[in-house]
């Protein structure tokens, strides 16, 4: 078989338990085809299926998929009514495999500013699916790591003008319980499609640790093979949290009796 169409070959058990995905490229996919861009979001929509599909069938416990940044809805009205509509028609339509694929969804992000239909929609699978427990699909909708880090200086600083919390007890573990991603593990693996290397306000507190592929592929284009491409290359790192080889070793090396 050519070596482009080897499947990578990934450990099971070193698969990265968060992967977080900024889908770029749909614009320029569309555009490439003399297609409006709204075509390439739709395109780019049945990526996300793909690849939620690879990441339950592999294991993978959290996928967070920046849909919608705080940014975006800067962009031209049509374009913002097209993606939410979209976003609407993506929850109808998978409703059912992500129930029967025992998903549980979540929502990071504003929802105060997404339409009311939409945000109906997105909090009634969220309250449908959180008993399920196979894998964690957190939808970045509306969201901002700035703004999301904010939220959590005003929430703490407003408990501390209260009295409730003293601010020597604010530590990484309290802060980063009150962002959108909760209890989520912070991601192993960040993944940027569409050829730019840039973070742009997605999970900056959550990431300190994270590895990044940068992907030239455009997110319609992004396959199964891709992602398992890019975990492959994960599984190729070595991650040091700050400590030396030796200390990462030593801790690796089984327990002596
Ligand atoms: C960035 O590409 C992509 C977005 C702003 C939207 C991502 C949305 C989807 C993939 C579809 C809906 C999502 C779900 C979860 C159903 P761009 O438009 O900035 O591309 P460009 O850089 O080529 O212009």
């Amino acid at each position: 078989m050519p070596a482009r169409n080897r499947k990578p070959s990934i450990d099971p058990n070193r698969l990265p338990r968060h992967i977080g995905i900024i889908m770029d490229g749909n614009g320029r996919w569309a555009t490439r085809r003399g297609m409006d861009r709204n075509q390439g979001h739709r395109a780019g929509s049945k990526a996300v299926r793909k690849v939620v599909r690879t990441c339950r069938r592999l294991g993978v416990s959290y996928l967070t998929m920046f849909a919608f940044s705080a940014q975006n809805w800067g962009r031209p009205e049509s374009e913002i009514r097209a993606l939410m509509e979209l976003l609407g028609e993506f929850i109808v339509k998978e409703w059912q495999e992500i129930m029967d694929r025992d998903i549980r969804v979540v929502h990071l992000g504003d929802l105060k500013k997404v339409p009311v239909a939409v945000r109906r929609q997105l909090q009634e699978l969220v309250a449908a699916t959180r008993k399920n427990r196979s894998m964690t699909l957190a939808l970045a909708l509306s969201y901002g790591a700035r703004e999301e880090i904010l939220r959590t200086v005003r929430l703490l600083a407003g408990r501390v003008a209260k009295g409730k919390l003293n601010p020597a007890d604010i530590d990484i573990d309290k802060f980063s319980g009150q962002l959108y991603t909760g209890k989520m593990p912070d991601p192993d693996l960040i993944i940027r499609t569409g050829g730019e290397t840039r973070i742009s306000n997605f999970l900056l507190w959550q990431s300190a640790y994270a590895e990044y592929h940068f992907s030239e592929k455009l997110w319609p284009d992004f396959s199964s093979q891709d992602l398992l491409g890019a975990i492959a290359e994960y599984q190729n790192r070595r991650r040091r949290f700050g400590l030396t080889d030796e200390q990462i070793d030593h801790r690796q090396a089984p327990e002596e009796s």
